[in-house]
């Protein structure tokens, strides 16, 4: 049966990247029923529209939508991440962002740091709907020399626990080892809340072992000693550096998937890079990490034989040189 995915091509690179990870998608022989919506700064640009809650109502009854990057140079920065993959992640309430990190020889990625026979492989789940990104706080006396700002970090226990929850039990299909992320020494209270949470799901979990870092001790380990990581949970804001760093360290950008997930419900698969406008149409954009979001979208539409053999398709990068066609047309070839 085919899958019901609505695709966000977007801006620039956008739907080049896209193009490939469709084309790789079904040479693995998946079915799917895709719909294009034309949204982004391009789109923003011609009629104003940026997300209406019509389309959103739409994406419900989705089972994924597979984004490539969104974002025009003429756009106001801030307008279309707030408008589209904000409300996004929070309208359709995509809890947690999963971006995997592997590196070695037969992965698509070769360690920055280590080089290319080193091998790591483990996952940030980063909480994505609260913390410091909620929205919460505000100005007093703006504009003048008394300015306050304010911007709290939400986290509520629900939030902290489904989170956590979905971290360990990822750990148990993968070496069972969590380590929570948050910097409890000084962020005595919301760090409290995480410690106390992650304990007490721990303790549904007897097989997973568990290690605590603090998010500066853990940006050490990332370059010196990333070998040690399984299952990494931490919230939005440390998430959102540490999946950079990972990124940085594990081959770079141009390989760097991720997915925005509610499970069991639709969610959003997309490359970490943006628009590219620099390169937008020049060939020049490494289809890889779009279509290897594409593979995260498989296992969330229950078709992992499918996303593994895509992966291993994306394996020796250093034989997948040329264009943005090039590249996906060998992936493809390889299925
Ligand atoms: P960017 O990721 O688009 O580009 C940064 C650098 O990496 C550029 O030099 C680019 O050429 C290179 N690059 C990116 N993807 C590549 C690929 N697949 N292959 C080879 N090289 C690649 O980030 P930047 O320049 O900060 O943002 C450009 C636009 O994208 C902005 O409008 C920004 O708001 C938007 N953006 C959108 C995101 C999304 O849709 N989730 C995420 C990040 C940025
Ligand atoms: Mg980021």
């Amino acid at each position: 049966m085919a899958h019901q995915i609505g695709i966000v091509g977007g801006d620039g690179i956008g739907p080049e990247v896209i193009a490939q990870g469709l084309k790789v998608i079904d040479a693995a022989g998946v079915e799917l029923n895709a719909v294009h919506y034309d949204l982004g700064g391009n789109r923003y640009a011609r009629d104003g529209l940026v997300l209406t809650d019509e389309i959103v109502d739409e994406w419900r009854g989705l089972d994924a939508i597979y984004l490539g990057a969104v974002g025009t140079p003429d756009v106001p920065p801030g307008l279309i991440e707030r408008g589209l993959l904000l409300k996004m992640r929070f309208d359709l309430d995509l809890y947690i962002n999963l971006r995997p990190f592997s590196c070695g020889p037969d992965t698509a990625n070769s360690s920055t740091v280590f080089g290319p026979d080193a091998e790591f492989d483990f996952v940030v789940i980063r909480e994505n709907t609260e913390g410091a990104y909620a929205g919460e706080g505000g100005f007093l006396r703006k504009h003048t020399a008394h300015e306050i700002a304010t911007q709290g970090s939400v986290n509520t226990h629900i939030g902290v626990q489904r989170c956590v929850h979905f971290a360990f039990e990822l750990a148990m299909e993968r070496r069972k080892h969590v380590t929570l992320v948050h910097k409890t020494n000084v962020l005595n209270f919301a760090g409290d809340l995480w410690e106390r949470t992650f304990n007490t799901v721990a303790e549904e979990f007897p097989q997973v072992t568990t290690t605590y870092n603090h998010v500066d001790a853990a940006c050490i380990y990332f370059v010196d000693d990333p070998f040690r990581y399984d299952v990494i949970v931490t919230d939005n804001l440390f998430g959102d550096i540490l999946t950079d760093l990972g990124g940085a360290v594990s081959g770079g950008i141009g390989f760097a998937a991720s997915a925005n997930i509610h499970p069991g419900m639709v969610s959003m698969f997309e490359p970490v890079h943006g628009s590219a406008p620099d390169i937008a149409g020049s060939g020049k954009a490494n289809p890889t990490a779009a279509i290897l979001s594409g593979a995260l979208m498989l296992d969330h539409l229950g078709e992992h034989q499918a996303a593994e053999r895509i992966r291993a398709a994306c394996s020796n990068p250093e034989t997948l040189k040329g264009s943005t066609k090039e590249i996906g047309d060998m992936i493809a070839a390889r299925l």
